[in-house]
């Protein structure tokens, strides 16, 4: 059976049932054709290509400075490699916070261009109208609360949110604020276990835990975190299941001193004459003696 016989297709609403069955959602960010294809075969659900690829791949010191090209060529790249997982894209900062029509416009390059099948875009009560114009466009919302790594330059860090019995409360207003205006799942990230089982409870939509605990309706983790090829040093609830940055690392410089010493490439490594042009070489050279 091929690739795409093989696949049923993720669909917001399959994710919807998952929760009432109670069986967990798997989440990984990709943001290129190799890497969400393996994301893909691996069986994940969700495939986000989020604007974390502003730090793992793009070099930045936070997603700030990510644009809406960066994520469609990011996007187009993984779309090629995704079947079966439900292709998530995030909007980047400044898409969306110059009101409505601004933030409908840019998603429609996500799904239209980029092959987007629902867009993530960061915050609670104060994004539920862009949520709801997203919707009347046909484009399912997935919503992003907790820390939300674009607000860094207003929350100073990157530390964990809703601490405080007042910010728990804050954050679980936001929560019911995106499902009600019709958001299809909500991420909640870097906030005490406690508070996220209270929303999760609540919620007729799944919850997408990274770093809110277990029990969420789903985990997420960056792909860099996940297979240890970040430069920085994982958060808490980070568990690196390889060590990609060190085995490519010896990779390369096993490679460099193989070529200085000349033992690469081996003659098995090299194409040859048959035996017939060599023979014929030897001749003609032998003529020219
Ligand atoms: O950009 C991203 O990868 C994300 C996940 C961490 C949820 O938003």
């Amino acid at each position: 059976m091929d690739r795409e016989a093989a696949v049923s297709k993720m669909t917001v609403p399959i994710l919807l049932e998952r929760k009432l069955r109670g069986e967990k959602i798997t989440c990984l960010t990709a943001y290129d054709y190799p890497t969400a294809r393996m994301v893909d075969e691996a069986g994940f659900d969700v495939l986000l290509v989020g604007d974390s690829l502003g730090q793992t791949v793009l070099g930045y010191n936070s997603t700030v400075p990510v644009t809406l090209e960066e994520m469609l060529h990011h996007l187009r790249a993984a779309r090629r490699g995704a079947r079966r997982a439900l292709l998530v894209a995030d909007l980047p900062f400044g898409s969306y916070h110059l009101g409505e029509k601004e933030a409908l416009a840019a998603s429609l390059r996500l799904v239209k261009e980029g092959g987007a099948e629902a867009i993530k875009l960061e915050g609670g009560r104060k994004r539920a109208g862009v949520i709801r114009r997203l919707l009347d466009a046909e484009i399912p919302v997935m919503a992003h609360i907790g820390l939300t790594p674009q607000s860094v330059n207003r929350l100073g860090g990157y530390s964990a949110q809703g601490r405080t019995l007042e910010s728990a409360g804050e954050l679980a207003s936001d929560a019911q604020a995106v499902e009600d205006a019709g958001a299809f799942a909500v991420v909640l990230e870097a906030m005490p276990r406690e508070l996220a089982r209270l929303i999760t409870r609540r919620l007729r939509i799944p919850t997408i835990g990274i770093g809110a605990g277990p029990d969420c309706d789903g985990q997420v983790l960056v792909f860099h975190d996940l297979v240890g090829m970040s430069f920085t040093p994982p958060a808490k609830f980070v568990r690196p299941y390889a060590d990609l940055r060190r085995a490519t690392q010896q990779a390369m410089e096993q490679f460099k001193a193989d070529v200085e010493q000349g033992r690469y490439p081996a003659d098995a490594e090299s194409y040859h004459w048959s035996a017939s042009v060599r023979e014929q070489f030897e001749k003609e050279a032998a003529r020219k003696v």
